[in-house]
């Protein structure tokens, strides 16, 4: 459920006209619904209930500092992958030790500066990766906690992009390697063991490849335990999928993820973590854009929008399919018609949908695409120097821009030309 609906005929970011700031801020832009994201994130949190847990967002998903404010103020943990995140993080008034740090390349500083600010725990993925936050952890004098993420060698049945639980992924230890790699972790210096990680993919729709995951991990759990090592805590990743397309069939809720959890781990005591980032922010933010032109080509029909690739990157990079609907709703009997949704920059590839039945629009009307508030913002660039795409929140009836659109002078003036030249 969202918070963007129609009223009177338009679309409504909960009590605003998304007309009415589209008029003031410009397009395009990221509209995010406050009490939509926080909604989402305490399903998950009231869904962990039965036990000790911490909901870790995934801030790669969205991570305006507003966006993170606001969960922070929830008591919502950080999944970070990067000294960048983890700065945002802490910016936002996240603790330390409500902070894990994912990623498949920590670098000795990005190590340095968590164990220096406070972390929660450090989720490994190699060995080479725990001998560094071995050093790094010895050099300072700092225990570090570390939970060394395991690929548990399932089928995600997602995206090949965003599978990351298989073998061939570049993703964490196997599985069938972990009693020796947590056998060195005892020995190292300066490390922690608290737990193991794992995550298997994003956009998940069914259940069945969690279960399959988390069973191994349980097992692991109790050899591991008999192993001597002290595993109190399981992050058990992000990846629960949203329905991008209307038609499809909805994927599965919070609560069934969560009991799923406590019927595979739960007897095992330990504290629970998960990093949802898309079904947070998912359905939470949509793109506002305006049609340029409506281009009549060869036996179809462009409609050349002022949002491209740059901005929203999924559909050229997988293939994704996002609603788009227009913010003023067309009368009753009005006919679809069949567009190509195209935007200006100079590549094929900058195509959102083909062939898509929409409503018959005209050049200056305003569309947007939804379930765009996860791996939107976060993944746009200036590419055609074209300025990165402002953000805004809408809570009840008010809104407020929560980064600008930077003005051509800024996006130049960031670049240096040498002296020399
Ligand atoms: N934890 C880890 C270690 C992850 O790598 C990810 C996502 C998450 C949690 C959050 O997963 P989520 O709950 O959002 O599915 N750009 C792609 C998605 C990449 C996901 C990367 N990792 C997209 O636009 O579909």
């Amino acid at each position: 459920m969202d918070h963007f609906l129609y009223k009177d005929g338009q679309l409504f970011a909960e009590g605003v006209p998304v007309a009415e700031i589209a008029a003031e801020v410009g397009t395009p832009f990221y509209l995010y619904s406050l009490n939509t994201f926080l909604r989402h994130f305490r399903l998950f949190d009231e869904a962990l209930n039965w036990g000790p847990h911490l909901v870790c967002y995934a801030m790669k998903a969205a991570s305006n500092q507003a966006i993170l404010s606001a969960l922070a103020k929830e008591g919502a943990g950080m999944d970070v992958v990067s000294g960048g995140e983890y700065a945002r993080a802490v910016a936002a008034g996240v603790p330390g030790d409500r902070i894990v740090f994912s990623g498949v390349g920590k670098t000795q500083d990005e190590i340095r500066a968590a164990l220096t600010g406070g972390i929660r725990q450090f989720n490994v993925e190699s060995e080479p990766e725990m001998r560094a936050i071995s050093e790094v952890a010895v050099s300072l004098g700092i225990e570090a906690p570390i939970a060394i993420r395991v690929n548990p060698d399932v089928d995600a049945k997602t995206h090949a992009k965003i599978a990351t639980g298989k073998s061939e992924n570049k993703f964490g230890i196997p599985i069938a390697r972990a009693r020796e790699v947590y056998a060195e972790a005892a020995a190292l210096p300066g490390l922690r063991v608290v737990g193991i990680d794992v995550h298997i993919g994003s956009q998940l729709t069914q259940l069945e490849p969690f279960e399959q995951a988390y069973k191994k991990v349980a097992e692991l759990t109790e050899v591991l335990r008999a192993d001597g090592h002290g595993i109190t805590r399981l992050d058990l990743g992000g990846g629960l999928g949203i329905p991008y397309a209307r038609s499809n069939e909805a994927p599965p809720l919070p609560a069934d993820y969560g009991a799923l959890i406590e019927r595979t781990v739960g007897h095992l005591g330990c504290e629970i973590e998960i990093e949802p980032g898309r079904l947070v922010v998912g359905n939470a933010g949509i793109l506002v854009t305006r049609v340029i032109y409506l281009k009549e080509g060869e036996g179809r029909d462009f409609l050349i929008l002022d949002a491209a690739m740059n901005d929203l990157i999924r559909p050229a990079m997988y293939e994704a399919h996002h609603e788009i609907v227009p913010v003023i709703e067309a009368g009753v009997a009005a006919e679809l018609k069949p567009y190509d949704i195209v935007g200006p920059v100079c590549e094929s590839g900058d195509t959102f949908a083909k062939g898509r039945l929409m409503p018959p629009l005209v050049a200056g009307d305003l569309v947007a695409f939804r379930s765009a508030g996860a791996y939107g913002a976060v993944m746009a660039s200036e590419y055609n120097s074209r300025p990165l795409v402002p953000e805004v929140l809408a809570s009840g009836d008010q809104f407020a821009v929560i980064r600008a659109r930077p003005s051509f002078d800024e996006m130049i003036k960031r670049d240096t030309i040498p002296e020399w030249l």
